[in-house]
């Protein structure tokens, strides 16, 4: 269940915005009224979120890039602005992830994450930074536990989203006398998603991870959405460079904890092949 808060008229991106967490921020800044754009590199997953998102009645616009490619996001940013006008609200949010020891994993693997997650996020900061209202824009990461806490088979995610909470505080400095405020959020486990599947593939890590949050439950895309919708109020006017946790206080321990079952998982499965 969304939080109320109106948007009505606003212009909010969400780029990485046509699945998961991404898409329910999307779909909750729609059903709040704003016009949504969203982006991601397949041009199925973009048609289908445009899809889902119009059932909302605002103006609902999509485009197809990766955000490893700088001229591709460009591109694309440009177009939203020229049809929805400045951007109150910036999500970035596109990300890669699978479990892999870093004694495993070839230079390419430990690059992709990092030109997803990191590289990527500097590119959607670069090309957004033209088209943001000024004063008044919100920009937001989504970050997560990784960033901060150290994990097994996580070696490429926790470099990268380290870097992206870096690039928050960076840009918070840099953005401030704009007018710009720019956090991240840290989801928890969010039931049902791309990153859950990855990270707890089979029912025991599932139940292993919602155990270890301290709140047992799972998140949903919801509790995201009502975060990012803070954060882009103005109820957050004076909350500028945080990395706020939206886990059920996963991070105060669970989030180590829950890695240590899935590495003994991963060891187990990589002796019985
Ligand atoms: N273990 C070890 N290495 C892996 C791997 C795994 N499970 N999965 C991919 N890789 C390696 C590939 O072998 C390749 O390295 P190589 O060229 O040396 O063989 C490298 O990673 C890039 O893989 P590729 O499939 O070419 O990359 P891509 O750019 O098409 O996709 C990924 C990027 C790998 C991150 C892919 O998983 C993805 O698109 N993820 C998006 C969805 C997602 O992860 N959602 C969860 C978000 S939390
Ligand atoms: P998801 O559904 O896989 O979402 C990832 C999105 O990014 C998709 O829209 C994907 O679409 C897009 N994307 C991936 N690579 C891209 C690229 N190179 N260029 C452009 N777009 C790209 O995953 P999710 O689990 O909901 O995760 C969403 C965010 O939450 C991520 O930032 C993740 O790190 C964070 N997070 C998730 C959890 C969790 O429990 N799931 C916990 C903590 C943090 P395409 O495939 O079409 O590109």
């Amino acid at each position: 269940m969304s939080a109320t808060f109106d948007f009505s008229g606003r212009t909010v991106v969400v780029v990485g915005g046509t699945s998961g967490i991404n898409l329910g921020i999307a779909d909750a800044f729609a059903r709040s009224g704003a016009n949504v754009a969203v982006a991601s590199r397949s041009p199925e997953k973009v048609d289908k979120a445009v899809d889902q998102l119009k059932a909302h009645g605002t103006t609902v616009l999509g485009a197809a890039f990766d955000v490893r490619d700088i001229d591709g996001v460009k591109t694309g940013l440009q177009t939203f602005h020229e049809t929805l006008g400045a951007f109150d609200v910036v999500v970035s949010g596109a990300a890669g992830n699978f479990p892999a020891y870093a004694k495993d994993m070839s230079s390419n693997a430990f690059r992709s994450v990092v030109e997803i997650d990191l590289l990527g996020s500097f590119h959607v900061a670069r090309e957004a930074y033209p088209h943001l209202k000024k004063p008044g824009a919100s920009y937001i990461h989504i970050s997560a536990p990784q960033a901060f806490l150290a994990s097994q088979l996580q070696s490429h995610v926790s470099a990268a989203k380290a870097g992206v909470d870096m690039l928050t505080r960076s840009l918070a400095l840099e953005w401030g006398g704009d007018g710009i405020r720019v956090n991240s959020i840290v989801p928890g486990p969010i039931a049902g998603t791309e990153g859950m599947a990855r990270l707890a593939p089979t029912p025991a890590l599932k139940d292993a991870v919602t155990n270890s949050v301290p709140l047992k439950r799972d998140g949903s895309p919801d509790d995201i959405a009502n975060a990012a919708m803070m954060l882009a109020s103005n109820a957050a006017g004076y909350i500028n460079g945080t990395v706020l946790p939206v886990d059920g206080g996963w991070h105060l321990a669970g989030y180590s904890a829950m890695m240590m079952s899935l590495a003994d998982a991963f060891a187990a499965l990589q002796k019985s092949t």
